[in-house]
């Protein structure tokens, strides 16, 4: 397992994702009372945080492999988390250098920063979200109640952070929808960005919570049945290459733009063996416009049984 070297991607990659993604626009702020709310309910989590890994401690023995395996993940996108919301956190604390430098120029200049910031920051909640919720339901079919609801506990925790940080009003947060051609986005960067963190850096999956997906039916399978698990996600019992995986899939019709996930899918199939055909923006955009109103990850059920 090369686990550092994940990391190291995936925070070079956010860097970059989000980079791209700033625009100038109007500011967001965090107010003192907001800035007040939002370390408490992160001193909170770093509480709880810190009881889940002395219990982990304890009894890393008895555990099967896979779950040390998400633990030590978890805890190094913890301390990914944790610089980045410290990081954020003083990018409030600072303010201008005085009337005479602090030019229009500079004050956008802050704008983006922090705008970046709060971005960066989110993205790293809503990967612990996910994280902890997965780690629930690992307890739960274990049948480790009270683990699963430590880790529930967490996963709302940071949903609510997420929550607090404040989002651009302006457009720049909404995923990118003018005319792109997928082969012209680079899909194994996306990948990286977007995926690797629970797929595995090469799509080969990880440990019995994370299914590979290269080679997978369901990336190789019909055009729209990627396509829908993408945009909104997977939850509930299946089988990638003789093996059975039970997890959620989060959504990321909010995260990625039609190109995008197309691009990423490409990738894939490209990786995959065998000849599949290739996905254009439209098919993604057929698909987006049949399905507008779901908000929930579909079952397996759902995509074979059509
Ligand atoms: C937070 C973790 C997480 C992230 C990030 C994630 N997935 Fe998944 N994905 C899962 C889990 C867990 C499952 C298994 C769901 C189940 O058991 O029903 C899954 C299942 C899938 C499947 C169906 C099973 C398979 O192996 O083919 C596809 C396709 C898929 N993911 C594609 C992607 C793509 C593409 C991305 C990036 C855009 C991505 N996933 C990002 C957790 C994640």
């Amino acid at each position: 397992m090369k686990l550092p070297a994940i990391f190291l991607r995936i925070t070079l990659s956010l860097v970059f994702a989000l980079l791209s993604g700033c625009q100038m626009g109007d500011s967001s702020h965090m107010s003192k009372s907001q800035q007040r709310q939002i370390q408490s309910t992160f001193k909170s989590i770093q509480n709880s945080h810190k009881t889940l890994i002395d219990a982990y401690e304890q009894d890393s023995a008895s555990m099967p492999e896979e779950m040390k395996t998400l633990y030590l993940q978890m805890q190094k996108m913890h301390r990914q988390m944790t610089k980045n919301h410290n990081h954020m956190m003083s990018g409030y604390k600072k303010k201008g250098m005085g009337m005479q430098q602090d030019n229009k120029q500079m004050k956008k200049r802050r704008q983006m920063r922090r705008r970046i910031q709060n971005r960066m920051s989110r993205e790293w909640y809503s990967q612990l979200q996910s994280m902890h919720n997965q780690m629930a339901r690992q307890h739960e079919q274990m049948n480790r109640p009270q683990k699963a609801k430590q880790h529930r506990k967490m996963g709302e925790g940071y949903g609510k952070m997420k929550s607090m940080v404040p989002r651009n009003n302006s457009s720049s947060e909404e995923p990118v929808n003018e005319n792109a051609d997928p082969a012209l986005l680079n899909g194994a960067n996306l990948y990286t960005q977007n995926c690797a963190s629970c797929h595995g850096s090469n799509a080969q999956g990880i440990g019995n919570a994370f299914p590979p997906l290269v080679n997978s039916k369901w990336i190789t399978g019909e055009k729209s049945v990627p396509i829908r698990i993408v945009m909104d996600g997977l939850s509930g019992e299946i089988q990638v290459s003789g093996t059975s995986y039970n997890g959620t899939m989060p959504s990321f019709k909010a995260r990625l733009s039609m190109a995008e996930i197309a691009a990423i899918i490409n990738y894939l199939r490209d990786k995959s063996d065998g000849d599949h055909p290739q996905i254009t923006q439209d098919d993604v955009v057929e698909i987006s416009n049949s399905y507008q109103n779901r908000n929930q990850p579909w079952s397996p059920e759902e995509l074979s049984g059509r």
